[in-house]
């Protein structure tokens, strides 16, 4: 009955008029999957929001795979480097010559000293597999990158706008800890950063730190 009626309703969109009522269509069904407006209709990772505040949400993500390589140097060394070898294996460098679907964020883990002021010149950088699991994969050519699942994982949200920079980042994260803090929330100084957009996207960017409780 539901794709009875997504169908009759598909048809009239496209028989009434094209442009508008199809790019309206669209958000109607992004917004059906859950798939927030940031991923701007490339896939993510599903979540629930389970607690929202003004400074922050809490979210619990489902379960996830992840190609990842470990990138040493900044954060713009590791995202460009990391990024670049990680389009790769999605690319297609993988045994079975199979290329992948394109996916959002592409995710860096940060190690940060206890005040944010640094991080380890080092990160490990990852990129959704949509769709798959260890086991369903391709198997990377390239042996530094490596296949890993991840269980259900919550993590407290922080967003922001602009390009990223290491700086920025870290003051996100501290931000994040602190507005935790007060809260009675004390949260681990690894965390995640995630990164939506393309250098090409000027205005309305979209980042996030992830934050696992302590
Ligand atoms: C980066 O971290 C990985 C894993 O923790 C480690 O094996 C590697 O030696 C480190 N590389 C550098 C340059 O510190």
């Amino acid at each position: 009955m539901q794709s009875t009626l997504a169908c009759l309703c598909l048809a009239l969109c496209i028989s009434s008029s094209f442009a508008a009522p199809l790019s309206a269509f669209k958000s109607i069904r992004e917004e059906a999957l859950g798939s927030p407006p940031f991923c701007r209709g490339t896939p993510c990772p599903d979540y629930e929001v389970v607690k929202k505040t003004s400074n922050y949400e809490l979210r619990k993500f489902e379960p996830t795979t992840w190609a990842t390589v470990q990138a040493p140097g900044s954060y713009a060394k590791a995202s460009t480097e990391g990024y670049a070898e990680l389009y790769r294996y999605v690319d297609g460098a993988n045994e079975e010559g199979q290329k992948l679907e394109g996916t959002k964020p592409l995710t860096l883990i940060f190690k940060a000293e206890d005040d944010y002021s640094k991080c380890e010149q080092n990160h490990t950088v990852a990129y959704y597999l949509v769709g798959k699991d260890e086991e369903s994969a391709p198997k990377p050519t390239d042996a530094n990158v490596k296949i890993f699942s991840t269980g259900e994982k919550s993590a407290y949200v922080k967003s922001f706008s602009g390009f990223a920079t290491e700086s920025s980042i870290l003051s996100a994260a501290k931000d994040l800890s602190e507005e935790l803090s007060k809260d009675g929330i004390e949260t681990s100084t690894t965390f995640f950063f995630a990164l939506y957009d393309g250098p090409q996207i000027l205005i309305n960017r979209h980042n996030e730190v992830w934050l696992a409780e302590a």
